[in-house]
């Protein structure tokens, strides 16, 4: 029988339906230290961003039958895909399942920003009525440049564009023949965009990809979106871009360190933070759980 150990939890209906299909699914979470020797016993492991699949990790397994790593969401950065390689393991994600949710967050956060929506509400509470103070921008007519443009950013780009929006967009992967919106250099997008929204990937061989250099190419008062990976952005040049009012507002979904500690931009009265909840939403979650039963079986023909 096939074994699978879902460390972070898993969608129950997905549970149910592994199960159904003669897996037996243990929904557990086993500690960091104790992962590697416990994984011996199984065929499968399925994680969300919480479990890190360290090289020390697949290193502890050796000997026994693992064969399969899916990470239950898009990104893989805390999976060491290159040990698993080389021990044949073979690592797979859900790259299609939580694309509306994550694109339908970065848009909340521009609507936050543009129109203090968060702040109001904070200071709200505290008895103020900021009526005057408050005087925001529309999204209609501004210029949102979309970094990456995959499954997320195709998905922001058509909201956007129905919210009247003028999309343009720029990609670690060139330019997508069949969009219709403007393909811009990195340096152009950065300096023609009203709103920038971040859809790549961290690549730790680069470091930050928005950093001190790259604010100052862009309009003063510009806005950024980091529904990413939060060290995609350097927090402490972002801090300084506010300050310096180079940065109108900002929408993090994301940090350099999870859960952060970064206060002074938690507290910013022109940021939109939320604890990395892109993909959490129960029609994100549904997908996600078909699409690793559906791996799963695939894998393992079953
Ligand atoms: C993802 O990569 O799927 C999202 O960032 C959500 C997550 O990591 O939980």
């Amino acid at each position: 029988m096939i074994r699978v150990l879902t460390n972070d939890g898993l969608e129950a209906t997905a549970i149910e339906n592994l199960k159904a299909a003669g897996i037996e699914v243990v929904n557990e979470h086993i500690d960091q230290d104790k992962l590697g020797e416990a994984l011996k016993e199984f065929d499968a492991l399925v994680v969300r961003s919480a479990t890190k699949v360290t090289k020390e990790v697949l290193d502890k397994e050796e000997g026994g039958k693992l064969k399969l790593v899916v990470r239950a969401g898009v990104g893989i950065d805390n999976i060491d895909v290159v040990a698993a390689d080389e021990k044949g393991v073979t690592v797979k994600n859900t790259p299609n399942a939580s694309s509306g949710s994550v694109a339908e967050l970065a848009l909340a956060h521009m609507f936050a920003v543009a129109r203090f929506v968060n702040i109001a509400n904070v200071t709200m509470r505290d008895g103020e009525w900021n009526k005057k103070k408050y005087e925001g921008i529309e999204l209609s007519g501004k210029t949102l440049g979309i970094v990456g443009m995959g499954r997320i950013g195709r998905s922001l780009g058509a909201k956007a564009t129905a919210l009247g929006m003028k999309v343009v967009y720029t990609d670690l992967f060139g330019k997508q023949d069949s969009l219709v919106y403007d393909f811009l250099s990195m340096e152009e997008l950065f300096k023609a965009s009203d709103f920038i929204s971040l859809h790549v990937p961290y690549d730790k061989t680069k470091g930050s990809l928005i950093g001190k250099k790259e604010f100052d190419l862009m309009k003063d008062g510009v806005y950024l979106i980091n529904c990413a990976r939060g060290k995609v952005v350097n927090e402490k040049a972002l801090l300084e871009a506010l300050e310096s009012g180079k940065v109108a507002g900002a929408g993090v979904d994301v940090f350099e360190q999870e859960p952060t500690l970064n206060e002074a931009l938690v507290k910013h009265p022109r940021v939109s933070v939320t604890p990395h909840i892109g993909a959490s939403t129960k029609e994100a979650q549904n997908r996600i759980g078909e699409e690793v039963v559906s791996t799963i079986r695939t894998f393992f023909n079953i």
